[in-house]
């Protein structure tokens, strides 16, 4: 969602490295940009559309500054207009806002400061910030006090930035957003509250929008300020100096380049196998089959609840399966439903599977499982996100940044280390010495097809259908609810997944030549005997049929076209019958010219509920 970039210290570089920021974090999704800057005043450029336009218009205009703040917007108060985009200001110009979140009570404030002859020029609920300061430096307080005094005001989740005229600091805040500190090489300190040197310093709701130029980062809790001008405090919400870790990324910033590709997600398929290499080393024993997850110590889970949203709910699906099939009763829980599920009992483990770790609903869902006292577990990809902080315990997929909104590696990533949790959890030797080596030649398979698929044909023959259908069974099924959401998403095309025995249920009514059914059938067991019967249904009433299959049964004999995976445990021909279709929706959505990387109205990283 929203994106927000800061930096002190770049002198006459701010503009461009505020810019640079925002293109970085243009993957989150957003509908205008803006920027501002303190130097001998405070200047804003901000426009409704894409950084393209703002450096338009930036081209037409001088700012500098040694300080600046920079924000991507996506739309929650008000349409994505130039008035509503950020930084927002106050009446007389001095203070400029960045805000990702929502002000849950910004009705009324604005109702107090409209009352007290504050003039609003946006529909936004940030816009109350810069006004409260302006009323607090009217009091007589310090910018910093300003500030603090401003932010105690507000309720709800905000990361925020913020510049006040004649003082070259920027002032940040949080609290249920997430607002990452970045340390210049040339910073001194190694942890205490008070780091100090050169810098530059930065500000940014994601590492990738000033990755270039630094690796140091501390992550900011909720409730807590920074201050950053000729070196980085941060406090808490009373003022005292907090402790903070100085930790390093381990990813390059080509990462978040496209390496030539013509779209990071197509990229970012193609990364597959060199991300599950990197999830299962170290934690797979190849010879003896046995699984060593460091992160999850000795659990021994009762039962379990994945609470998820999305794509890593279709991975919360499959691993539900893991665990039942093991005789540990386990449910997925749509994250946004959690508060109607049975509460978690004795030692039951609650997983939040989450890539960016800061899905608000999932957070919200975790929350509630520890309140309801039970042991809480991420499956993440983001080192230090909240999802990480706040869990008992966070288990990493190291997938490397996923910049595409469309999440693929990191569902790859997500099935791989689900598959280590439950080896090492609750599966015994016997399970382990099967499917650690089909886990261990995933990477090869993932390539074998990356290298051979038939998806761009497929999808060029079906480009222009009425809607397209995805049936799959047992692992297969959420593979198929994945494979729908993914071309959905990308392509705006119609696009649903059934559990393929549902479709005779109802959905078989919606099914016509002109609606594709894309039927994955592994292996040569009741599951896919089960599925080519389904095939048959849909073949008989006239539509076309494209088997993913790894041709152990009679699917084949009956589709119009095959992608092929190749043969291995089901389990891991979840991942394998993936990528087909992940590249099957990415053809299809270039075919009809669609902007792949940032389809409309959606963004990467979900922080409102
Ligand atoms: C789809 C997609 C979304 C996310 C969902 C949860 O391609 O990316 O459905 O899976 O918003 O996001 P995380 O995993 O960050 O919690």
């Amino acid at each position: 969602m929203c994106g927000i970039i800061g930096c002190v210290g770049r002198d006459e570089r701010t503009v461009e490295t505020l810019v640079h920021g925002l293109e970085k974090l243009e993957y989150r999704g957003y509908d205008s940009a803006g920027i501002g800057v303190v130097g001998d005043g405070l200047s804003v450029s901000k426009t409704a559309g894409e950084i393209e336009a703002l450096s338009q218009k930036l081209s037409e205009q001088s700012l500098a500054g040694t300080v600046g703040i920079g924000h991507t917007r996506w739309s929650t108060h008000g349409p994505p207009t130039d008035e509503n985009a950020h930084p927002h200001q106050d009446c007389t110009g001095r203070v400029a806002v960045v805000h990702n979140g929502i002000i849950e009570n910004y009705q009324e404030l604005r109702e107090e400061l409209t009352a007290a002859g504050h003039r609003f020029s946006s529909d936004t609920d940030t816009e109350v910030v810069p006004h409260l300061i302006e009323d607090a430096l009217e009091a007589g307080a310090e910018p910093e006090a300003a500030f603090r005094s401003a932010i105690d005001r507000i309720d709800g989740s905000y990361a925020i930035g913020a510049l006040i005229e004649g003082t070259e600091a920027l002032f940040a805040a949080r609290n249920d957003s997430p607002l990452v500190v970045g340390l210049g090489l040339d910073a001194e300190g190694d942890g205490s509250a008070e780091l100090t040197g050169d810098g530059p310093y930065f500000i940014a709701s994601d590492v990738p929008a000033f990755r270039d130029y630094t690796a140091r980062v501390i992550y900011l809790e909720d409730g807590e300020f920074a201050r950053l001008d000729g070196g980085v405090s941060v406090t808490d919400s009373d003022g005292i100096p907090v402790e903070k870790s100085v930790e390093t990324i381990t990813w390059d910033a080509e990462e978040t380049g496209k390496s030539g590709y013509d779209h990071y997600m197509l990229k970012e398929i193609h990364e597959q196998p060199r991300a599950l290499r990197q999830c299962l080393s170290g934690r797979i024993d190849e010879l003896g089959g046995a699984v060593d997850i460091e992160e999850v110590g000795d659990l021994s889970p009762t039962g379990v609840q994945f609470v998820a949203c999305g794509t890593s709910y279709h991975a919360g699906l499959y691993a539900a399966q893991l665990f039942n099939q093991a005789g540990v009763p386990a449910q997925a829980f749509l994250a946004s439903e959690y508060a109607s599920s049975p509460p978690p009992v004795g030692d039951d483990l609650v997983v939040g599977i989450t890539q960016s770790g800061e899905t608000a609903d999932t957070l919200s869902a975790l929350r509630e499982a520890a309140n309801r006292g039970a042991e809480t577990l991420a499956v993440t990809n983001t080192v230090g996100s909240t999802a990480a902080r706040e869990c008992d315990h966070a288990l990493y997929i190291r997938s490397g940044p996923e910049i595409g909104v469309a999440a693929t590696k990191t569902f790859a990533g997500q099935l791989a280390a689900l598959n280590l949790l439950s080896l090492a959890t609750v599966e015994g030797g016997r399970s382990r010495r099967a499917v650690v080596p089909a886990l261990r030649d995933l990477s090869g398979d993932i390539q074998h097809i990356l290298d051979d698929s038939a998806a761009s044909e497929v999808a060029e023959i079906y480009a222009d259908s009425n809607a397209y259908f995805f049936i799959g069974r047992r692992y297969q099924f959420p593979v198929a609810l994945e494979g729908a959401l993914k071309l959905k998403e990308i392509s705006y095309e119609h696009a649903e997944g059934f559990a393929a025995g549902e479709l005779k249920h109802g959905p078989l009514a919606l099914v016509t030549p002109n609606t594709p059914v894309f039927a994955i059938a592994i292996g040569d067991g009741d599951a896919a005997r089960k599925t080519v019967g389904n095939i048959k249904e849909v073949e008989a009433r006239g539509a076309p049929v494209v088997a993913v299959t790894d041709g152990r049964n009679d699917a084949a004999m009956y589709a119009d076209y095959v992608l092929e995976v190749p043969e291995t445990h089901p389990r891991a021909a979840a991942l394998l019958a993936n990528v087909q279709l992940q590249l099957l929706a990415y053809h299809i959505a270039n075919d009809l010219g669609r902007p792949i990387d940032k389809p409309r109205n959606l963004a990467k990283s979900v922080t409102v509920e």
